[in-house]
């Protein structure tokens, strides 16, 4: 049973203050901080300063006592009743799913892994790491994040070896090669090269490596209503751009593209769809991980890929729900962290509670990291454990 419910400001790795919410159960004490975005798309729900977060939610805290933690999906309705508003803007999305997170832990004693425990197999998701940044993140390219996606790998802990081995020759080579800047707020490096000069420096190093190479182009970023403006002063319109996406994924051959497009050109990415075949076209701010845009998406056959982000949505039962319908609709998930990120590492138990086959996180950084090791933590004690089948 639920004897109280706490929130505490913290910072996350931007210096900026999120919350962390600790439920005081009749048993013990469970906590989940949450991280926040930077390209944040503008259908997400709306997350308030933590000052009034806090003091908004202390009006309403004794509320929680007594409700049984074990259904975890009540105390999430419960949260989206007494916040009244689509988007929780009364509460704060940040509190929301502090608390969401914090209540379903204390469901399964911490192991938020075991949120759904369905099969004789735990299947691992390969991580998608971020190498080479610009866009709103920082970096020399309009491109917001090139990706890698060690396909080869055979546990999780090759996966993310690869990652990190790729990251290192990647920041020697560019410091050589004098085209580097530094690292972005995800800890990707920032470098001098454009574009398709990025794409050239990566396809060889991939090659070698085996890894399949993705983009998060944040599209939305560089679109002002009109054209898709690019840093060097290059202007595209939409089908200019749809044209230039298909020619650069063709030729560099990306398996994964993220947010090509702007967020509300629901036709221009099933456009994109049908003529890239066999590779993932995702929607991140297309869909903010709310299910009347999922719906949307799925009339209008937009994406074969979704990010799953539980913070653009407000609680985890909202995010189940949308995971389940995209997996319904043969839609992939995807699990993503966000560029300010704390700790906390529950995307990683979420990802294999939902058999999700991928999920997004960096590759360097203690905020990072500690979700790849915490996949690492539960691959080497959870029994019967396999990659995801995506290949
Ligand atoms: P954000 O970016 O966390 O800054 O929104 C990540 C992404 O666009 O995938
Ligand atoms: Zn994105």
């Amino acid at each position: 049973m639920i004897r109280n419910v706490k929130l505490i400001p913290v910072f996350n790795s931007k210096g900026n203050l999120t919350v962390m919410a600790k439920v005081y159960t009749t048993k013990e004490v469970f906590s989940a901080s949450v991280p926040a975005g930077t390209s944040t798309g503008k259908n997400e729900a709306v997350s308030l300063d933590v000052d009034v977060a806090i003091k908004r939610f202390n009006s309403i805290r004794t509320n929680f006592t007594g409700m049984d933690e074990n259904e975890w999906r009540d105390v999430d309705t419960f949260i989206r009743q007494i916040d009244g508003t689509e988007n929780f803007s009364n509460i704060g999305a940040n509190v929301a799913l502090a608390v969401s997170i914090a209540v379903a832990r204390a469901s399964v004693d911490n192991d938020l892994w075991r949120l759904e425990r369905k099969y004789a197999k735990t299947r691992f998701p390969f991580p998608v790491g971020n190498i080479i940044g610009g866009g709103a993140h920082g970096g020399g390219t309009t491109w917001q994040e090139f990706l890698l996606i060690p396909y080869k790998a055979k546990s999780i802990i090759e996966a993310v070896y690869t990652n990190i081995e790729i990251w290192k020759i990647v920041g020697e080579e560019l410091r050589r090669e004098k085209l580097l800047i530094g690292r972005n707020i995800e800890n990707a490096w920032m470098c001098k090269l454009d574009e398709e000069k990025t794409l050239e420096f990566l396809s060889k190093i991939c090659e070698e490596w085996k890894v399949k190479l993705g983009i998060d182009f944040a599209a939305s970023d560089f679109w002002d209503g009109k054209s898709y403006n690019y840093k060097k002063g290059k202007k595209l319109s939409k089908k200019e751009q749809i044209e230039y996406i298909v020619d650069v994924a063709k030729r560099f051959d990306l398996f994964y593209l993220e947010d090509p497009l702007e967020e509300e050109d629901f036709e221009g990415f099933h456009i994109l769809k049908e003529e890239l075949k066999d590779r993932l076209v995702i929607g991140d701010d297309l869909y903010c991980t709310n299910v009347k845009r999922l719906r949307k998406g799925i009339k209008n056959k937009s994406t074969n890929g979704i990010i799953i982000k539980p913070n653009q949505v407000g609680t985890l039962s909202q995010a189940e729900e949308v995971v389940k319908i995209a997996k319904e609709n043969k839609i992939t998930p995807i699990i993503s962290h966000r560029s300010a990120e704390t700790e906390d590492n529950w995307i990683a138990d979420l990802a294999i509670a939902w058999r999700i086959p991928f999920i997004k996180t960096g590759i360097m950084g203690t905020e990072r990291l500690s979700k790849l090791n915490r996949l690492i933590e539960l691959w080497n004690s959870i029994p019967n454990v396999e990659m995801a089948k995506v290949w």
